[in-house]
């Protein structure tokens, strides 16, 4: 029921422009005409990572509740945890539209939103009414465009969410506000992080609690640009690295017509490309440092190769255009069917198991 249901809704909404879609689906979610799907815990796919009891591997990427207006109905669509956000201190509209395209024959999507959001003040009062029932809900913080100093809006986010965020993600690998991504290089990180993460230590003692900080990246960085960035990673306590945001590259599109928009593609075509950097960030960082695993997950299949190849933990945005609201409960339930048909008694046991396939591939 939920299946038919699940595409059709995704079929209604490819009536839409996909920033209209967009916003139908979270008045949908609001009004609760999109039922829950709560799923029984598979001890099997429960894990502890960076201190966070997850109840299932698969997260709802951050990008689709930008303002914090879903996380509950988010989870109780199957989704283990969910990611709000990229939220900037002040409001800001973004890019003009449009500014989101599907490639269909691809199962993908191009953004340039530029980080369109209502700021930290319109979040922060929304996860206020929720704070206190259960549910991992991460806080994805950026700086806004016309920020004097990035990395003091940063801080500002870890300040402001420190109550409410299970933990924190901190953006510097969107393609669409200029400059941002140059956060990534060596003395840039090294800066954001000490500052970001002091900021994290000192809530931690105000709060009686450490929140986890993880830092996404984006998947067209060179092997030295990894390899600076795993070096940093190491050398602060940062909790983890999210692999990838989207990616500038449009290798193997069908839709040629789309493939000139500006912007980050992500979907099917993205799989191959940020699941080999994911692996290639195991190898450098050793086993201990956890990694989520993000870009082109529309399967249980695909989440499980995510594992192999060196994630703790995966989450997904695009798949779910595709294939509507029903597919989280999908892919948890079809997670379990393959530890059965594996005879794996826990997913940790997958994690790893291709990391050489992965950096060893040619793309
Ligand atoms: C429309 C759209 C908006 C996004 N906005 C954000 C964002 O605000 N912050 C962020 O960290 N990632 C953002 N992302 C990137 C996703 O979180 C994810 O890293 C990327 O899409 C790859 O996963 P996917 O192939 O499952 O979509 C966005 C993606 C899409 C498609």
């Amino acid at each position: 029921m939920i299946g038919a249901l699940s595409s059709l809704a995704s079929r209604t909404l490819f009536a839409f422009d996909p920033e209209t879609a967009h916003g139908l689906s979270i008045r949908a979610l609001k009004s609760g005409v999109i039922p829950p799907c709560r799923l029984p815990e598979d001890p099997r796919l429960v894990q502890t990572v960076a201190g966070i009891r997850f109840p299932n591997p698969l997260g709802l990427a951050a990008g689709y509740d930008k303002n914090a207006e879903v996380p509950d109905a988010m989870l109780a669509l199957g989704f283990g945890f969910t990611e709000v956000g990229t939220l900037t201190p002040k409001p800001q509209t973004g890019n003009d539209k449009p500014r989101i395209f599907r490639l269909v024959e691809d199962r993908a999507v191009i953004n340039r939103l530029g980080f369109n959001n209502e700021g930290h003040a319109a979040a922060f009062n929304r996860l206020s009414s929720r704070a206190g029932r259960p549910g991992i809900v991460g806080v994805n913080i950026g700086a806004n465009k016309d920020a004097v100093d990035r990395v003091a809006d940063y801080v500002d986010g870890i300040r402001r969410f420190y109550a409410l965020a299970t933990y924190f993600t901190v953006n510097i690998s969107s393609p669409n506000t200029p400059g941002l991504r140059d956060l990534q290089a060596r003395e840039s990180l090294s800066a954001l992080l000490g500052a970001v993460l002091a900021a994290r230590a000192e809530e931690a003692v105000r709060h009686g609690r450490s929140v986890p900080v993880f830092l996404k990246i984006a998947p067209d960085l060179t092997e030295e640009g990894l390899d600076d960035i795993a070096a940093e990673a190491l050398a602060h306590p940062l909790d983890g690295l999210i692999v990838s945001n989207t990616t500038l590259s449009r290798e193997g599109l069908k839709d040629k017509s789309m493939a000139n928009q500006a912007g980050g593609l992500s979907g099917a075509p993205l799989f191959a490309l940020s699941t080999r950097v994911l692996a290639g960030m195991r190898r450098r960082v050793g086993p201990a440092l956890p990694l989520i695993g993000v870009g082109g997950i529309s399967s249980a299949e695909d989440a499980a190769e995510k594992i192999r190849a060196g994630a703790d933990l995966v989450q997904l945005y695009s798949g779910m255009v595709y294939g509507g609201p029903g597919l989280a409960s999908t892919i948890v339930k079809s997670l379990s069917t393959i530890l059965d048909r594996d005879g794996v008694s826990a997913i940790r046991e997958l994690r790893d198991t291709r990391v050489d396939h992965w950096t060893a591939m040619k793309l």
